[in-house]
């Protein structure tokens, strides 16, 4: 059967499939994209609630204006992120949808995209889905995957109608600081650029600061979810929130004749993410992640990999050397520890492996190190 040529170019999502193959008996798993916390009690109460008091039906397309007017005094507050009002918010299926709605919304054909390389693997596929053209910008591990003269220079010599950065950022874990979001923002500023910015790991962030760049620029789609900070993947939840409301419009078309609306009882729920009680385990989790970063990084020493200490998310990002990190990464799992290679995250991500530590505890990534570790002076 011929299926439709938006598909020639875009492959299964190498996250999901190496997930799925890490699943066998005995595995260590170090590829998933999120962690091992339960999601918060008062969201699960807030949501069960919802289900009882009979809100399981359709909501307003763009969200529930609760949700909507929480999600705007948080990005005041904490983004510092002006000239919003529940209007300028989109809530829907995952932060994934969101991107997936707002690339349809921006990008068509002849439209170019300025992605970092290494990045999520999603941003490229998405945007061949709306048959937009990409433009890679350069990352070094050198660098710790932060922007560098690279990188700025293939940004200054592109024309992209978009620009999407994600700090703290998959897979490198890099947070990059409030200068390195300037520069960009002022080249963007300069060329008429809009800016995608992804700051799904925002909350788990062990050196450094978050800053938004939707704080200091108009042209900035800000998307964020609940997937990461109050562990709730399985719950699909996001937003886009943009100060620009046709921008705002036309992502809601995309919206309506798609997911229709977030489900009901989850929406309900996310209220209950903006509490203190919730804070607090947000930050509980957050404690335990850097004492895992700290592990990693401390075992990392005793390899010959490259790897600056990245100050986010819960991926570490190593370049292992010349090797082919698709063989790597199936040769480990005959060990029984997964990891996801690094060329799906781009052609930088050649020669890298990425190690989750989101999903596993201290005892397993000892066990996982003590196998990399000899692997990598017996077998590879
Ligand atoms: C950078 C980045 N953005 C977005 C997402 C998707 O998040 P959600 O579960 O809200 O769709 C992920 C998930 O892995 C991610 O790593």
């Amino acid at each position: 059967m011929k299926f439709a040529s938006r598909l020639n170019e875009v492959r299964e999502s190498a996250t999901f499939k190496y997930s799925a193959l890490a699943k066998g008996e005995g595995i260590i798993d170090l590829t998933i994209g999120r962690t091992n916390f339960d999601t918060p009690v008062m969201i699960k109460d807030a949501a069960k609630k919802a289900i009882d008091e009979g809100k399981v039906h359709y909501t307003p397309s763009n969200g529930i204006p609760e949700l909507r007017k929480a999600i705007v005094e948080k990005l005041e507050k904490e983004n510092k992120i002006r000239n919003l009002t529940p209007e300028n918010v989109i809530v829907s299926a995952g932060a994934k949808q969101m991107v997936f709605e707002a690339v349809m919304a921006l990008i068509g054909k002849g439209d170019v995209v300025a992605i970092p390389d290494p990045s999520w693997v999603s941003y490229e596929p998405i945007v061949k889905l709306a048959d937009g053209g990409v433009e890679f910008l350069p990352l070094n591990p050198n660098n710790g995957f932060i922007p560098d003269e690279n990188f700025f220079s293939a940004l200054e010599n592109s024309d992209p109608k978009l620009i999407i950065i994600n700090s703290p950022g998959n897979p490198t874990g890099a947070v990059y600081p409030k200068k390195v979001i300037e520069e960009i923002v002022d080249i963007a500023d300069r060329k008429d650029s809009w800016i995608l910015s992804d700051e799904i790991y925002e909350k788990m962030i062990y050196e450094g600061t978050h800053f938004s760049p939707g704080s200091i620029y108009n042209n900035v789609i800000t998307v964020n979810g609940f997937s990461k900070e109050f562990s709730m993947t399985g719950w699909r939840l996001g937003y886009i929130a943009c100060s620009n409301r046709e921008v705002i419009n036309k992502v809601g078309i995309i919206q309506e004749q798609s997911v229709s609306c977030a489900t009901s009882f989850v929406q309900y729920g996310a209220l209950a993410a903006f509490t203190e009680d919730v804070k607090k385990d947000v930050e509980k989790m957050r404690m335990e992640l850097k004492e895992r970063r700290d592990y990693v990084m401390e075992r990392m020493k005793e390899t010959n990999f490259l790897c600056i200490k990245p100050s986010g998310a819960f991926y570490v990002f190593p370049y292992i050397g010349e090797i082919d990190d698709m063989e790597y990464a199936d040769k480990l799992l005959n060990k029984k520890v997964a990891v996801i290679p690094g060329s799906p995250f781009g052609s930088k991500g050649r020669g890298c492996i990425r190690i989750s530590y989101g999903g596993v505890n201290i005892e397993s990534l000892r066990k996982a190190f003590d196998v990399i570790e000899e692997f990598e002076y017996e077998d590879k």
